[in-house]
């Protein structure tokens, strides 16, 4: 039978809720310590080794690990099995040890896979983008847009502009997300793209999406549009071409637009704003079959059990406050999202579940 304490309170139930509250302490350590063993080049080493790692060999492969902190890695290591960063296998028939090996989620870590998301980790870790989180109490209770400005006394987009640090490190930690994307719109989306001359990708940054899609479709007139400090400097080559601008004011003309990770930045009346221009450069080549292609998320509906669904409505949830700390934007359900594609007059809409977390959305003038 459940214990009850002194003031009639179950004594599990309570204790369960202790374990609740402090998960949810601690759970940066989960951030943090994915971080240490990424700075540490922990994956690589352990992939470099070939074979499952002892706990000798991998303090013996750390160059730069001080001798009095060798008896802490284990610990390290420990909770890095638990959260599945690592597994541990018998090192060979017959002999008793175990070694570590990596998981599907630390080869994601590896600096030479070309799907790698260390920069990105490196990127959503920088004190610039965690300091805000710090000011968020504060912000709910000031003027400002947004809090990151409460932290860092600017907008993230005058910052971005002007701190090379944070420009570099944004679009190292986006490349290979461009890898990713591509690989997928190509095997899954190919018809996506048939029937289409040009592409203009908005808020394509330095291009990693552009130039990767210019490559897979040569017969695709691909425009890469960003902000003109963005793309100052950069070549066209090919079937790919870099114009600076504002897509406030006005986007380039195409058969279809590319929205990239742009739309979740920006508030609902910022989108119908963007998405306008979006449905004017589409009319203005005039072509049949012109659409618009959104890559973000569409937040599922909640859920209860803590199934792979549940997981994956969770990173959707960080994701979304996460926009809300950074920018003035924030991740839809399909709900919002057909509401802004009718207040910016279009006529229908289809998603592709395909991107795991994110969907393809096909906009129809
Ligand atoms: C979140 S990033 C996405 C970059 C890229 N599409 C990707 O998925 O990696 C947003 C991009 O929008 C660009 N941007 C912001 N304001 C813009 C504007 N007014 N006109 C054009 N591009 C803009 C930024 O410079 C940045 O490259």
């Amino acid at each position: 039978m459940d214990k009850v304490n002194v003031n009639g309170e179950h004594v599990n139930e309570l204790l369960q809720a202790q374990v609740h509250v402090w998960n949810h302490i601690f759970k940066f350590i989960n951030s943090m310590s994915l971080q240490c063993a990424v700075d540490l080049d922990i994956p690589d080493i352990i992939h470099n080794h070939g074979k499952p790692m002892t706990i000798t060999e991998l303090v013996a492969a750390l160059p730069t690990l001080h001798p009095t902190k060798a008896c802490n890695i284990y610990r390290l290591m420990r909770i890095l099995l638990h959260s599945g960063f690592f597994a541990q296998q018998k090192l060979s028939d017959g002999v008793d040890e175990d070694g570590y090996v990596l998981t599907d989620a630390s080869r994601l870590l590896l600096k030479d896979n070309p799907f790698t998301l260390k920069p990105f980790l490196k990127l959503q870790l920088d004190p610039i983008f965690t300091k805000p989180w710090y000011f968020l109490g504060t912000w709910f209770q000031n003027n400002d847009c947004t809090s990151f400005e409460t932290a860092h006394g600017k907008t993230y987009w005058d910052y971005a502009a002007h701190d090379p640090k944070l420009s570099n490190l944004f679009y190292q930690g986006t490349a290979s997300d461009a890898e990713w994307v591509t690989s997928v719109l190509i095997e899954e989306h190919k018809g996506g793209f048939a029937g289409l001359n040009s592409l203009v990708d908005v808020g394509g940054g330095t291009g990693a999406l552009g130039k990767a899609i210019a490559d897979a479709f040569p017969h695709l007139d691909c425009t890469v549009f960003d902000l003109p400090h963005i793309v100052a400097g950069l070549q066209d080559s090919g079937n790919l071409t870099y114009v600076g601008g504002d897509m406030f004011e006005e986007v380039p003309a195409a058969d279809a637009v590319l929205l990239k990770w742009i739309l979740h930045d920006w508030n609902d009346d910022e989108c119908v704003k963007i998405l306008k221009r979006c449905k004017d450069a589409i009319s203005r080549r005039g072509k049949e079959g012109g659409k618009v292609i959104i890559i973000d998320m569409v937040v599922m509906k909640n859920r209860k059990g803590k199934d792979e669904a549940f997981n994956l409505l969770e990173t959707q949830l960080f994701i979304d406050m996460m926009m809300m700390v950074l920018v003035t934007g924030k991740e839809r359900n399909e709900e919002e999202w057909a509401k802004l594609f009718s207040a910016a007059g279009f006529s229908g809409y289809k998603i592709f579940p395909i991107l795991g977390l994110r969907s393809v959305i096909e906009v129809y003038p």
